[in-house]
């Protein structure tokens, strides 16, 4: 059995959307948050599944507060560290001892838009589609090499809240089908890129208008 851990700061909708998937051949080990009143934590606690708050503001400094964090997650031998709406900037230290096991969600289509305001700033820009990027975590925020992708249409009259929930929708497809290949070792990290052993679907194509 793989062991994941989730790492969530607020509602945690993608990690009840991964342990909803019951993800064969993995166990949830431990869902921490880094807030306390994190609702996501409450989800999960009532599910049965071993959960950790560990204030941030307890903490001195943020490599103070990430030793301790990553000293507590190798505790429980992760397989895999899931960023699901983990609204902290983690250090390179922690970054590189969980590199090439650690993934995250990030609501653009990365390389476009890494930081905050993503829908707004694709909505300002005029895009047609945009997205959301499962991603490996290095130590620059939101690059790493990425793992998977999806596309939705950017309409006339959306507001950045109606994006969001579009692009929300195939974050819940999208990050347990990730993390489930990666559980199944569907791809690899070949020199920086992410490459899958299996053909992937070509014809598959987003054309706004269509
Ligand atoms: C998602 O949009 C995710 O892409 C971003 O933060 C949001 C978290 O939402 N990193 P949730 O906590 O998973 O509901």
């Amino acid at each position: 059995m793989k062991k994941i851990v989730i790492l969530i700061s607020g509602r945690g909708s993608n990690m009840q959307a991964i342990v909803e998937a019951g993800i064969p051949g993995a166990e949830i080990a431990a869902v921490i948050s880094n807030r306390p009143d994190a609702a996501g934590l409450i989800w999960a606690n009532e599910r049965g599944i071993p959960t950790l708050a560990l204030d941030h503001k307890a903490y001195a400094s943020r490599d103070e507060f990430d030793a301790v964090l990553a000293d507590k997650i190798e505790g429980m031998q992760p397989d895999l560290l899931v960023l699901a709406g983990y609204m902290r900037i983690l250090t390179p230290v922690f970054v590189n001892r969980f590199a090439g096991r650690m993934l995250n969600i990030h609501p653009s289509l990365l390389p476009a838009y890494p930081g905050l305001h993503t829908h707004q700033r694709a909505i300002e820009d005029g895009l047609k589609i945009a997205g959301c990027t499962v991603h490996f975590v290095t130590a620059e925020l939101d690059h790493g090499p990425v793992v998977a992708q999806a596309a939705v249409p950017v309409l006339d009259e959306d507001s950045a809240d109606t994006l969001a929930a579009r692009v929300l929708k195939q974050e819940h497809q999208l990050y347990p089908a990730a993390v489930r290949a990666f559980i199944s070792g569907d791809f690899a990290l070949v020199a920086g890129r992410v490459r899958y052993a299996r053909p992937l679907d070509e014809s598959a194509a987003l054309r706004v208008p269509g």
